[in-house]
Order: C-alpha cells, then sequence, then structure tokens
C-alpha cells in the first residue's frame, strides 16, 4: 500500500512539531497522566506526542498506517514505546486496555465511515473509566486575526497534503468535525477548549 507520509516523513516535524506544540500541552493540562497508566495515541505519526508523556512513566504506545512516520517515531523514543504498524479501524490490542487514548490530527484525514470505525475501535480498547484525548480543526466562528490566519495555513496544509486528504478534511468539518462525531457515539464530552481562534478544539470524553 502506498505511504501518503513517505516524502514529508523527514520534514514533518520541522514545519508542524512548534505548531502543534501548544495544543498538545493544553491536552495534558486538561487529563493529568498517572505513573503506571496505559495510554495510546492512535495516529501517532513521529512521536512527538508520545515523547510528552514519557516523563510520567506510564505505559506507552503508537500506532500508525505510515510505515516512514513510525521509523521517525522508531528513533525518536527506542524502546521505551510500543510501536505498532496498522490501521486502526482494526486495532492489534485486547479489549479494555487504556486509560487513555488520544488521537491528535488524524480522524480529519478519514473518510466518513473510517472514523466512525475508529472511533468504535477507540470504544473497545478503553476502559470503561477510561478518557479520550482528541485534538482536530475546529468548525468556528474564527477569530480575527488570529483564526482567519491559521485557516490560511490550514487551508494550504490540507491542499498540500492530496486530493483524498483535503477532500476528506473539507467533509470532516462539513459534517460537524470532533463535536459531531463525539455526539454520534454518544460519548459524553468532559473538557472542551477552542484553540487557535476557532480553528482547534481538545475534547476530553468518556464512555457515557
Ligand atoms: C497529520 S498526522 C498527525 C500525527 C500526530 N498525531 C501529530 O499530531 O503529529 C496523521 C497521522 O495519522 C495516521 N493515520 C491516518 N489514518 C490512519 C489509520 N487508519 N490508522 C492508523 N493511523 C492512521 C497517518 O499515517 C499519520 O501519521
Amino acid at each position: 500500500m502506498k505511504d501518503p507520509y513517505r516524502n514529508i516523513s523527514r520534514i514533518y516535524d520541522r514545519f508542524f512539531d512548534s505548531m502543534n506544540m501548544g495544543f498538545k500541552l493544553v491536552g495534558i493540562r486538561m487529563f493529568r497522566p498517572i505513573k503506571g497508566m496505559s495510554i495510546l495515541d492512535v495516529g501517532c505519526g513521529t512521536g512527538s506526542h508520545l515523547e510528552l508523556y514519557q516523563r510520567y512513566k506510564c505505559n506507552l504506545y503508537g500506532l500508525d498506517l505510515s510505515p516512514s512516520m513510525l521509523n521517525v517515531a522508531r528513533k525518536r523514543l527506542g524502546d521505551s514505546t510500543q510501536l505498532d504498524l496498522g490501521d486502526a479501524t482494526d486495532m492489534p490490542y485486547e479489549d479494555d486496555k487504556f486509560d487513555l487514548v488520544i488521537s491528535m490530527l488524524s480522524l480529519h484525514e478519514m473518510s466518513s465511515a473510517t472514523r466512525s470505525a475508529v472511533l468504535k475501535e477507540i470504544m473497545r480498547v478503553l476502559k470503561n473509566d477510561g478518557r479520550i484525548l482528541l485534538i482536530d480543526f475546529h468548525t468556528g466562528p474564527y477569530q480575527p486575526l488570529q483564526g482567519w490566519v491559521s485557516k490560511l495555513i490550514i487551508f494550504f496544509s490540507e491542499l498540500a497534503a492530496g486530493r483524498e486528504h483535503f477532500r476528506n478534511h473539507r467533509d470532516f468539518l462539513a459534517m460537524g468535525g470532533l463535536s459531531a462525531l463525539i455526539n454520534q457515539h454518544h460519548l459524553k464530552v468532559e473538557k472542551q477548549q477552542v484553540l487557535a481562534g476557532g480553528t482547534f478544539v481538545n475534547y476530553i470524553v468518556s464512555k457515557s
């Protein structure tokens, strides 16, 4: 299967790591990891998000469909993290395994059917009292000036990511983004924070 991240994996962090760091730090403040917790990052990419969780001495897992992104993650995280190559619609983990499942900037690039299948898998591998941290593009309203500038950067980054990626991103926002997905799957919103002038949103959700 073609790896859409093959050409960009080596430079991904140079462009996006510092840009996205703030959202990750807000996510940690919204749900503080505790030593010994099992944490899965779905669509973990280059592993920069999991790296932030290393200091909390949790059991860390990352799953991604892209071999090239996982190669970068392996170099970064070494043996401290179990990294698995696989499709999040069919995760290689048992039921009720994780205290926290993270999905950052992954759902928007999937088709609507894939998104729903991934959400179902996340709920299967999540413990009953577990939490999900979702971070992705938001549907607005977009604030002047920060929101407009951020929206422009997002538009061109998504356009550069290819036709299918761009179509899925447009569909994700048109369908109502994370908020619609959360409602569809009857998840309970515990915390929500809109960021970057209305272009990003962080959610902590649980099974209702
Ligand atoms: C935009 S990147 C975000 C990476 C990382 N979460 C971050 O915030 O830097 C999206 C990632 O989701 C992965 N992905 C997309 N669809 C997937 C699927 N069905 N199963 C697993 N990973 C997937 C891609 O390979 C890519 O690494």
